[in-house]
């Protein structure tokens, strides 16, 4: 009982001393079978043992039971309590962890998980993809949040969360329209636009499911491709990127870095991509011909994936880690030259635009920028008026171009010089409390063009002036193979 009582914290200890002093035998048993609580059939099973001896055997026995029980449940406690202060540990630690963000102004980790979580819902990907995310998201939960895995992580989460996944913008194809805002906005280049016009058509008849070939536009320096992709998105009613690649050399730059780098970020058309809300926009990659390749491999043949209808389906951006459907997207490449790899020339449809002649300069001069210059300068038909003779003075003697590019730029100038005489001129009229009306417009003619623009930059050559024969006018070079 000694013994016993050494184990049970609970029994009270003092009342050995009764037992010591109880010299009964039937007595101490009758008091141990009390103090160990024993059950009634433990009692009777003593009370029916009629030897002394026997008697005594069995409230041992009782006693030794007794005694191992006790130690197994302490044990358990204890593990239970080793259990309950780790759990209460964490939770005290992790309100520290709370009141230090707090202090420190980090506090926002749990609210941009939750607002993670909700776009997850909202996201319409693939089942595994998005079974994938989740299992991020609980993983980065579980992080440190100021530590470098989970920044990459939390990173990766918002590229995801931020990515059109399966968002198509519903488009009427209305062909009357398209042609419409195309010749609104370029003048000429008939064939690029009948082409358009055609693929569009084919779109409505088949319901979008076949997969037009990749247009490129190939053409000198400032004859509209750019700005044409841009047409094109808008008369489809879709939205508009255009991803520059002229100086791209490095394979990582379409594809994107594995997530283990440090900084590592998509690729370019994925990081585009990521700031729209549909997955069915017009891309122009600009300048295809300028992208090299050097030690850090060759993007123009990871463009071919992109390019590829059958393979783009499935584009593998090393970031993101997960395919991603590049099939809605309408592409439109440019370039100023066929100098690029054979498979690549062979994934695409070529259009050529050929460089303007003077005429047709006048008439985009005439029709778009002069308008377009006007109104960013926001300038009215009063204020200024540009004589036909100018135009075609400026054309001829200002510029000398494929495209249209500096064209535009002395327009600006015109319009720049302008605006600074119309100013002048009403603060002129304000000092002195000169009447309004007294503002003339400004007329720029074939004569006075000279004072906005300065002296001019190219003349008529001498054998230009006067046919002779036998005479070579002029030596062109061009870059086009
Ligand atoms: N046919 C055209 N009609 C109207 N504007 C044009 C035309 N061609 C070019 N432009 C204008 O010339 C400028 C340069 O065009 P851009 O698309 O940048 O040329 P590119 O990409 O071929 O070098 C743009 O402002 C564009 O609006
Ligand atoms: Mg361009």
């Amino acid at each position: 009982m000694k013994e016993y009582y050494l184990v049970d914290k609970n029994a009270n200890a003092d009342l050995i001393t009764n037992l010591e002093n109880t010299k009964e035998v039937n007595k101490i048993i009758v008091f141990i079978a009390q103090q160990l609580n024993l059950d009634n059939e433990k009692q009777q099973e003593i009370i029916n043992t009629q030897c002394i001896a026997e008697r005594i055997e069995l409230i041992i026995q009782f006693i030794k039971d007794e005694i191992e029980i006790v130690k197994a449940e302490s044990k358990i406690r204890n593990i239970v309590r080793d259990q309950i202060e780790k759990r209460q540990k964490d939770i005290y630690l992790n309100e520290q962890l709370q009141a230090i963000h707090k202090e420190l102004g980090t506090d926002k980790t749990n609210s941009e998980f939750e607002k993670i979580e909700k776009k997850l819902n909202q996201i319409k990907m693939p089942k595994e993809t998005k079974d994938s995310m989740y299992e991020y998201l609980s993983k980065l939960q579980m992080m440190n949040p100021i530590s470098a895995e989970a920044t990459v992580l939390l990173n990766y989460l918002h590229v995801i969360c931020s990515l059109p996944w399966n968002k198509n913008k519903k488009i009427k194809i209305n062909l009357e329209r398209t042609e419409k805002i195309l010749e609104e906005s370029h003048f000429g280049l008939d064939k690029i636009k009948e082409r358009i016009l055609e693929y569009l058509a084919v779109q409505k008849h088949t319901n979008n499911k076949l997969a037009g070939p990749i247009i490129c536009l190939i053409g000198p320096p400032g004859v509209g491709k750019t700005s044409l992709g841009k047409s094109i998105a808008d008369s489809m009613d879709r939205e508009f990127i255009s991803i520059p690649l002229g100086g791209v050399s490095d394979e990582a730059e379409i594809r994107g870095h594995r997530r283990t780098y440090i900084g590592a970020m998509p690729g370019r058309i994925i990081q585009k991509l990521s700031k729209l809300k549909y997955n069915n926009p017009v891309v122009v990659l600009d300048e295809i011909d300028k992208i090299s390749s050097d030690f850090r491999g060759d993007p123009s043949s990871a463009l071919l994936q992109v390019l590829d209808p059958e393979q783009n389906k499935k584009f593998l951006d090393n970031y993101l880690d997960v395919d991603y459907d590049l099939s809605q997207v309408m592409f439109i490449c440019t370039a100023n030259t066929l100098n690029m790899s054979t498979p690549l020339i062979d994934r695409m449809e070529i259009i050529r635009l050929s460089s303007y002649t003077q005429e047709e300069k006048f008439e985009i001069a005439k029709k778009h920028l002069i308008t377009k210059n006007m109104e960013s300068h926001n300038l009215t038909k009063k204020e200024i008026k540009i004589s036909d003779g100018a135009i075609k003075n400026l054309i001829k003697h200002y510029t000398q171009e494929a495209g249209v590019r500096n064209l535009e730029r002395e327009i600006a100038k015109l319009c720049r010089k302008a605006t600074k005489k119309i100013i002048n001129i009403e603060e002129h009229n304000k000092n002195n409390k000169l009447n309004k009306e007294e503002f003339k417009t400004i007329e720029i003619t074939d004569k006075n063009l000279e004072e906005f623009l300065g002296v001019k930059k190219f003349l008529n050559e001498e054998a230009s002036k006067k046919n002779e024969i036998g005479l070579a006018t002029g030596l062109a070079w061009t870059e086009e193979r």
